[in-house]
């Protein structure tokens, strides 16, 4: 029994040692060298003798494992401490970059270690973030898809339930459902651009674009809703040779969403589209005197799905996705929109192209 303790503590030294001189394996060779020089030296200067020639291997051999030791049980304890550090980084035991510490010899690892927790923290916060857009994201989708569908189907149960042969209702109830196809029809429309928008897909095709005539197709097109309102709309005069370089479908979705946005919100007066020439770009604006935007809202109008006001826009069938769309084309053109608005006066949307 006395015998098995007394080698179990010689095994757990040895144990120690080996683990110790693994742990300083790459200082073996280089110290037992300059041990093993100095050795030689002593020895030569002193005098050459046998006795002396053993007394000072044993000196070599015992300073070695005495040295290898210290620095192996340093390296461990170094090696552990490392260890727990990134053990403790993964279960997300640190707040601060501060309480990571490996001592004063090993600053510039310190500094590294810092360096890639903040990293993880931030890319961990940023995924975060995503999954709540992606969220918020969806259950917006899903509540703006319900809406135009269960209006459908009410529509269409009224119908068939009696009202489909009532004269005073029937064609009403059969065109307010056909609005809403169409809303749905924009809503997936606007839904499909925002998606290849982020996913890069959107193809983009720059070419120099004739502003007279891109004015003009545009004066045909949106007239009629303006004409609809007791609006006036009013395309100023651009130089009939101003040519600007863009998309031009793409700038044609920026100012139909524009447009419109300025026919729907504005009550009487009139929407006026025109350009300002500068000496490299152009300035396209559209201005409307409309509600206008408060100062609060101005900064937010460019969100997925805002709307300033739910209800009123919902009503002139918007989803709050046309100024994002905007924002995204304009971008990729490496322009930006503008807006300056005065609640009660009106609203002045502008952007840049070069020329
Ligand atoms: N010219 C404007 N005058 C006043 N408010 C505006 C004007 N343009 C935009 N807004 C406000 O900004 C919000 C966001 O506009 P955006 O074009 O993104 O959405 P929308 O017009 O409601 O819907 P969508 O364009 O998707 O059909 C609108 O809901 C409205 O409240
Ligand atoms: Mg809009």
């Amino acid at each position: 029994m006395k015998q098995s303790k007394g080698w179990d503590i010689v095994s757990k030294i040895l144990n120690n040692l080996k683990e110790n001189f693994l742990f300083a394996g790459n200082y073996i060779l280089s110290i037992s060298v300059t041990i093993l020089i100095s050795t030689l030296l002593i020895y030569f200067i002193i005098g050459a003798n046998l006795k002396l020639f053993f007394v000072l291997a044993l000196f070599y051999f015992i300073t070695s494992i005495i040295i290898l030791n210290i620095v192996g049980s340093k390296r461990k304890r170094e090696i552990e401490n490392v260890k727990n550090i990134i053990n403790a980084i993964r279960k997300n035991s640190f707040e601060t970059p501060e309480e990571i510490k490996l001592g004063k010899y090993l600053l510039e690892l310190e500094g590294e270690i810092k360096a890639m927790f903040l990293r993880t923290k931030n890319d961990i916060a940023n995924l975060k973030k995503l999954e709540q857009v992606r969220t918020e994201f969806l259950g917006n989708v899903s509540h703006e898809l319900r809406t135009p569908i269960f209006a459908i189907q009410g529509y269409l149960e009224t119908l068939l339930d009696g009202a489909l042969k009532d004269e005073k209702v029937n064609k009403t109830f059969l065109q307010k459902a056909n609005q809403h196809t169409i809303n749905l029809n924009n809503l997936l429309n606007d839904l499909i651009d925002i998606s290849m928008i982020e996913s890069g897909q959107m193809k983009m095709s720059f070419r120099y674009f004739n502003v007279n005539d891109f004015f003009e197709t545009l004066n045909l097109e949106m007239k009629p809703h303006a004409q609809q309102k007791g609006l006036e709309l009013n395309f100023q005069k651009v130089k009939p040779n101003l040519q600007l370089f863009g998309d031009k479908e793409k700038i044609k979705q920026v100012m139909v969403n524009l447009i419109m946005n300025a026919i729907k919100y504005t009550e009487k007066g009139s929407v006026e589209i025109g350009v300002t020439d500068e000496s490299k770009r152009a300035l396209i604006f559209v201005r409307d005197s409309g509600i206008g935007i408060s100062e609060r809202d101005l900064d937010r109008i460019f969100e997925r799905f805002y709307r300033v006001d739910k209800d009123r826009s919902r009503s002139v069938g918007g989803t709050g996705l046309g100024l994002a769309i905007v924002k995204h084309i304009l971008e990729a053109h490496g322009s930006k929109i503008e807006v300056k608005s005065t609640p009660g006066v009106g609203s002045e949307f502008s952007f840049s192209l070069k020329k």
